[in-house]
This record gives C-alpha cells, structure tokens and sequence, in this order.
C-alpha cells in the first residue's frame, strides 16, 4: 500500500494565452474548477495505475471539502485518514495557464493546520504501508516527524520537495528518494543539478520537463529520457511523475525502470486540461513506453 500525506486543494483556473507580469491585467479564455492539490493529485495518479492508496489530508467543512473528498472517492483512493477541520477553508490554489506554463498561488486553509505532535496518529498506517510519499504544502516540522515515523516503520519514503524550501539535513537523510524539479533543486541544493545528484547517488532524482530526468548511480550520471507530448496544460505533471514514480517502487521495479515509468506517465499527464485529467492508466503508459 503506498500513503500520501499532503495537500488537497481545490483549483481555480484560467487558461490564458499570455502570462500576466505583475501589476498588468489579461483577458483571459475558459474557466475551471478542478480537484487539486500536489498530494491529492499524487494519490489519483498513483491509484489510476492500479495501486492501492491511502491519502491524508485535511479539508474544510464546505462545498470544496466534500467535492474533493467525493473525487478522491471516485478515484479509488481511500479517504478514511481525511480530516474535517472546521475551523479553516478547504486548501484553494488560483492557477494561471498557458500552453507551456502555469503560476500557482496556493491558499492552504485546512492544509496548514496539523502539528508536529499530531504525526503519532499515523503511525498504524505507515505501519501497513510500503511506500509514504510526501510534499511540503503542509507544514514542514509535520511532514518531518512524519518521515521519521516512516522510517521506524520502514517504509520506503519519498520526498517531493515541492513547493521548495530549506530542508535540514536530517530531514534529507531520513528519506529513501528526493524529487524536485530543476528550479526546486537549485533552490534547495544551491548547485547546478549535475553536481547536487552526484551527492545522494541513487536518491536525488531531478525532474527535468520533456527532457526526463537525471540521477546520479554511484558510478556515473543517469539521464533518463522523457517522451514526446503534445502539452495543453502542465499542472500537475510533476505530481503524475511522483505518484507513478511510487506506484512503480511498490510493485518492485528497479530504479531507472520506475523513473522510465514516472516519465511516460507525466507525458501524457500534459496532454489534457487540468492536474488531473490527463493522468493516465498502466495500460496507456506501457503503450507509451513501447513507443
Ligand atoms: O502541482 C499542482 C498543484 O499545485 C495544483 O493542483 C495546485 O492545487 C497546487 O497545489
Ligand atoms: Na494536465
């Protein structure tokens, strides 16, 4: 079973063909509401290509809290561990697209509300869980004392440090894989990515758009491809890429293997609208991945 501990949120989006620069006002195209939110979207990823998924989260009570619970619902994920929080909204994100880009400002209400010390009450579920899969659109000492539960349950622990800020070292260490994109990897590492990956050999995987991704093996430097997409909208591509990327770990496929894996899947992940629409089936990315 894999566990995501994260964010949902609800996407307010507009497609636009130009990106606004601060102070300046665009007309923009269509409008929608979709499900959100990086772990939310991590778990329909994942449970789209057959695996079994328990999301944590917290919602607000409000329209938006039941219409992403019922979607998570929909999606096979199993929604148990998601909390009710009265006291905050649901977590919203306004997103700006455009063909080849999006700006993200998140709102994170419910998101933000769990302590440090409340991490103890999933210690069952780790427990049962093979692969724990993280974000940091919650609050970070959480997310911390949840990856050193993970650890003393043995789970294998994945960290999409998204969106990036400074990790301690201890945090860096109590994680079996780190997925940033090439922007967060900077700001976390404050090295070009040739040099950081060369640093957590087998662990530091770098997202890296249509150019697939990088890691480092111990021995030399790995680029796995990426695959040729026709992008409509890229949110969410770098959530299908983590979410496939745990899917793949806990059916047991090797390292360069599940990356291949989580690449494809974020390829056809950005051929559709929205964070979640395009995320596609196992069936669809094996095709993907013979061609
Ligand atoms: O990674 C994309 C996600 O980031 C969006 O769905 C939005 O909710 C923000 O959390
Ligand atoms: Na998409």
């Amino acid at each position: 079973m894999i566990a995501i501990v994260g964010s949902i949120n609800i996407d307010l989006v507009v497609y636009t063909s130009n990106m606004p620069v601060p102070g300046e006002t665009v007309l923009g195209d269509k409008f929608r509401t979709n499900p959100g939110g990086k772990g939310a979207n991590q778990a329909v990823a994942a449970a789209r290509l057959g695996a079994a998924v328990t999301m944590v989260g917290r919602v607000g009570n409000d329209p938006y809290g039941k219409l992403a619970t019922e979607n998570l619902r929909n999606e096979q994920v199993e929604t148990g561990y998601i909390d009710v929080d009265n006291a905050a909204h649901t977590g919203v994100a306004m997103i700006t697209v455009t063909n080849n880009d999006n700006s993200i400002v998140v709102a994170p209400g419910a998101n933000f509300s769990w302590k440090r010390e409340e991490a103890g009450l999933y210690r069952e579920l780790l427990r049962q869980s093979k692969v724990l899969l993280l974000q940091l659109e919650v609050p970070l000492p959480f997310i911390e004392e949840i990856a050193k539960l993970g650890k003393e349950e043995q789970c294998t622990t994945i960290l999409n440090p998204a969106p990036a800020q400074q990790l301690s070292p201890s945090m860096l260490d109590l994680v079996d894989f780190i997925t940033p994109n090439e922007t967060e990897c900077q700001t976390i590492f404050k090295q070009p990515v040739e040099q950081a990956v060369r640093n957590y050999p087998n662990k530091l995987i770098v997202t890296e758009g249509k150019k697939g991704a990088t890691y480092h093996d111990g021995n030399r430097l790995v680029r796995v491809n990426g695959f040729l997409a026709k992008a409509v909208d890229t949110t969410g591509a770098g959530d299908t890429f983590n979410g496939a990327f745990a899917a793949a770990l806990a059916s047991e496929h090797p390292l360069a293997e599940a990356v291949s894996f989580a690449n494809a899947a974020a390829s056809l992940s950005v051929e559709k609208a929205g964070a979640q629409s395009g995320m596609p089936t196992k069936k669809q990315v094996v095709h993907r991945l013979g061609t």
